[in-house]
């Protein structure tokens, strides 16, 4: 695999960051995954937008203009001949002597990318079945619209779910579901669709913003609103929204099946407007 470090394009193999880099040592830094059907990226304004935003909110500076990194992008996925798979694109505040204070602005960003093949993206065989999902606390921090690399929690969740025999996690806080380890949580209730409504709780899904655009186009009803895990046991369905995931419904919930148990008639229809409108 090529990869992107800092201005080149290098074998994996030979590719390096800084034992200082403080995206290592802090958690400092933030990420995007864009994914690629067809050798098309998918929503890269969404996430390059997103991206400035992310930097913004820690005061990182843009190391790449949106032109750049879509040329970055576009080069990988030449140079690796990537057909079906995502893109991890990687900003750190740079390497520095260990220190909890900032180093000095002009210090350069740490820079990655690289491609990650999934032959049939599109076509996972979860979105014919349904995903089962448990909850689990939210005890991560307080500013998750900004997409920072602090993962540990999710990559908890997701073990936690793997252990109760599940396949991912809701987080629920005060009572109700912020979001899903990786993706955003979505109810279907008597024909509308229900979902956590944004602000620092949650991370604003580019997937979710275009996936509620469509749903209001095709005049389906939306309802941007917090709910619980019983109101979400009781509803007609259940789904999630990520960039690697797309949409894909959710049939089980702590163990109480949702709706038919099958997956639902809106997450199905808003899966294939979703890649149809997207490809
Ligand atoms: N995760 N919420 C969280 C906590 C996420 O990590 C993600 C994305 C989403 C969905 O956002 P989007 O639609 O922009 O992908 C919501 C990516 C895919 C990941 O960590 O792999």
């Amino acid at each position: 695999r090529t990869v992107y470090v800092n201005g080149d394009y290098v074998p994996e193999a030979e590719a390096k960051v800084s034992v200082f880099d403080r995206g290592f040592l802090f958690a400092d830094g933030v990420y995007e995954v864009t994914s690629v059907l067809d050798g098309k990226l998918i929503d890269f304004d969404g996430h390059a937008k997103r991206l400035e935003r992310s930097l913004g909110e820690l005061e990182i500076g843009v190391p790449l203009s949106r032109e750049d990194l879509l040329e970055v992008h576009r080069q990988l996925i030449a140079r690796n001949e990537l057909t079906d798979g995502l893109i991890y694109l990687q900003i750190t505040r740079g390497a520095a002597d260990r220190d909890f204070i900032y180093p000095a602005a002009d210090t350069p960003q740490t820079v990655v990318l690289f491609t990650q093949a999934k032959p049939g993206l599109a076509d996972s065989p979860v979105a014919r079945t349904g995903l089962k999902v448990i909850s689990i606390d939210d005890i991560r921090w307080g500013r998750r619209d900004i997409k920072t690399v602090q993962l540990l929690y999710p990559s908890m969740g997701k073990m936690m779910a793997k252990a109760a025999g599940a396949d991912d996690a809701w987080m629920v806080e005060d009572g109700v579901v912020t979001e899903g380890t990786s993706n955003n949580a979505y109810i279907v209730k008597n024909g509308k669709i229900i979902t956590r409504h944004l602000g620092t709780e949650i991370l604003h899904g580019i997937t979710r913003a275009a996936v509620l655009r469509f749903a209001r186009e095709a005049q389906m009803e939306v309802e941007e609103r917090a709910f619980s895990i019983e109101e979400a046991q009781d509803a007609d369905e259940a789904f999630i929204t990520s960039a690697s995931s797309f949409v894909t419904p959710v049939v089980e919930i702590d163990g109480a099946t949702v709706g038919t148990g099958k997956p639902g008639f809106v997450a199905t229809r808003l899966r294939e407007i979703y890649l149809d409108e997207s490809r």
